[in-house]
């Protein structure tokens, strides 16, 4: 097992730790360290967008599978699903609660699958895929990078809700 001195490197590594923890949740509460724009909605459309957001995660993890095993039917199948036809269904009831930006940028991923899809059954090429996908994956970083989803209830920050709270 662990020596006397790796246990203590071990102790102080976790007091460390600790420490830099403590100080990140103090620092997250004492102000708004999360730059990113915060769009409200309501936790119904929160969970819709969400939701829609792990389809688009486990349908990439599926292509990525399918383009490992040379499986370029699959892949189109799979990139087919992350199209137009999942953002109709998905998006409708968010138009006017999100902004148009927002909006754009999501229905141009659903574009790029689209394309993806006919690309991978006409060009059957993995690497063109691979390329393809990865440039699309640049808008989910883009987006993630500008936005984040709150309730009502989420959004009011604790200096706020001190401010609302009179003793
Ligand atoms: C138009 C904006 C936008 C695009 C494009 C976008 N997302 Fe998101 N995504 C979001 C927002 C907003 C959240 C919630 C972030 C928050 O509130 O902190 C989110 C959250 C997520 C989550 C977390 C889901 C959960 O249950 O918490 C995953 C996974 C995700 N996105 C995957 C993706 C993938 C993969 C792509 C690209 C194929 C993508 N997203 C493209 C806006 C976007």
């Amino acid at each position: 097992m662990y020596t006397d001195t790796q246990k203590d490197h071990m102790n102080h590594l976790v007091t460390v730790l600790a420490f830099i923890l403590g100080l990140g949740v103090t620092s997250a509460f004492a102000e708004n360290i999360d730059k990113r724009q915060i769009l409200l909605v309501s936790s119904a459309q929160r969970a819709h967008v969400l939701e829609e957001m792990r389809s688009l995660l486990s349908g990439i993890q599926n292509i990525l599978a399918a383009l490992a095993r040379d499986d370029m039917a699959a892949v189109a199948q799979y990139a087919r699903a992350l199209g137009m036809g999942m953002r109709a269904k998905a998006e409708d009831h968010l138009h006017g609660v999100l902004p148009k930006e927002f909006m754009q940028l999501g229905m141009s991923v659903h574009r790029d699958f689209d394309r993806i899809a006919t690309d991978a059954e006409s060009l059957q090429d993995p690497k063109h895929t691979l390329r393809q996908l990865s440039e699309s994956m640049n808008k989910c970083v883009a987006c993630h990078a500008s936005y984040q989803l709150h309730t009502e209830s989420l959004s009011i920050r604790p200096k706020e809700r001190s401010r609302h709270h009179k003793h």
